[in-house]
């Protein structure tokens, strides 16, 4: 197992895998570090019942990767890392289990820094706070961003004006149709945008409650789930799910943009070629969705969190996603594929610049 495990990281430049356990609280967990070119390697803490070591090993490691493109996309300064912890949150959860696990994170010295993710939340992240300072997604009062979903929201927003000034010359989305799904944390915060923006929305959800909501709040129609992609509208705009951009939505699409916050939103890379076949402009996910992580490290630069410089920083998700655009015209290759080169472009530009050493005295 161990050898595959190093060739995997092999093959895909990753720094360090860390496992960690504690016997006295139980835990189990992994670190994985695959870039520290641009910073510290930043990512959420999982916690999830894998069924075996290697699933757990493996999860970490892609996540990680993710990660560095993410921040590298996204312009900020940080490197990629995930950790996960083998266990069920609802059952396996402690305060000793979440310390131990701090206490590892502390021992990387700022090598690694952690964040809130699947099974894990953000009075979690106060907990590991008490044991290390190496973490993100911290309350308010713990002097962090607090709720970041106002602000994936806003950056899908500005991803899908800039789609929508490629499209149709301009970014306003007075009049424009779009079709929302899900109504979560970033949907119903996007709702609220795009209402705003003077679009007119057509929105779903699994959840009754959360559609019944949107109804009274802003007048907006729903459809059922499956019906979502089928809508006569301008964009469609994915909120929910990831793998939604597939062989059976991919025909029934009659928008000219995919736009939105969830993650993986392609099935398949050659969903994304499906898409450039069929003129329809795809918002890169992980570029789309930066914003809740730019807002989130903030924290991290000079002077800490400054929540004017964080949201200014959001709004520059508009230009990544041009720039994004402009790099798949010049290299003639689909968006998908432009925003990893958009990446790898600047982790090679700028990881020189940090062996730089500081010029010493002669002896
Ligand atoms: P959430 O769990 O609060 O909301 C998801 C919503 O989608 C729920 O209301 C759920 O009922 C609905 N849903 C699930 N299946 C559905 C279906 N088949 N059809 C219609 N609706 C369905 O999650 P959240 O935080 O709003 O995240 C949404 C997406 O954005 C996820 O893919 C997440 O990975 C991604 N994302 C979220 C970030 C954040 O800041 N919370 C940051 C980056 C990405």
């Amino acid at each position: 197992m161990s050898a595959r495990i190093l060739d995997y990281m092999r093959r895909y430049d990753y720094k360090k895998v860390v496992m960690c356990n504690d016997s006295n609280t139980g835990l189990r967990a992994v670190i994985a570090i695959h870039s520290t070119h641009l910073g510290p390697a930043t990512g959420g803490l999982r916690m999830w019942p894998y069924a075996t070591d290697e699933e757990a090993i493996f999860d970490a490691l892609r996540l990680s990767r993710g990660m560095t493109y993410k921040y590298a996309a996204a312009g900020v300064n940080l490197g990629g890392g995930k950790a996960v912890i083998i266990g069920d949150p609802k059952k396996d959860k402690s305060e000793a289990l979440l310390r131990a696990f701090a206490r590892f994170v502390d021992q990387l010295s700022g090598e690694y820094i952690t964040g809130e993710d699947v099974g894990t939340t953000l009075a979690d992240m106060e907990t590991l706070f008490t044991e290390t300072n190496h973490v993100v997604t911290l309350p308010t009062h713990c002097g962090g961003a607090g709720d970041i979903a106002p602000a994936t929201a806003l950056g899908s927003v500005m991803a899908m004006k800039a789609c929508a000034k490629r499209v149709w010359g301009t970014d306003s989305l007075r009049g424009r149709t779009v079709a929302l799904q899900g109504l979560g944390a970033v949907g119903h915060n996007a709702l609220r945008m795009l209402v705003e923006e003077g679009a007119t929305v057509i929105v779903t959800d699994i959840d009754q409650q959360k559609v019944d909501t949107a109804i009274a709040k802003h007048g907006v129609t729903a459809v059922a789930p499956e019906d979502i992609y089928g809508q006569d509208v301008d964009i469609f705009a994915p909120y929910a799910l990831g793998a939604v951009i597939n062989d059976e939505t991919i025909p029934q699409l009659k928008a000219k943009v995919v736009a939105g916050a969830a993650n993986n939103i392609l099935a398949e890379e050659r969903h994304g070629d499906e898409l450039e076949r069929c003129g329809i402009v795809y918002a890169v996910d992980y570029v789309a969705n930066s914003g809740g992580t730019i807002f989130d490290t903030d924290r991290l630069r000079k002077g800490g969190f400054q929540e004017e410089r964080a949201w200014a920083n959001v709004r520059k998700i508009y230009e990544r996603t041009e720039e994004v655009f402009q790099l798949a015209e010049r290299n003639r290759i689909p968006l998908y594929a432009a925003a990893d080169r958009f990446a790898e472009e600047r982790i090679n530009s700028l990881k020189s610049v940090r062996l730089l050493e500081p010029a010493r005295l002669p002896h």
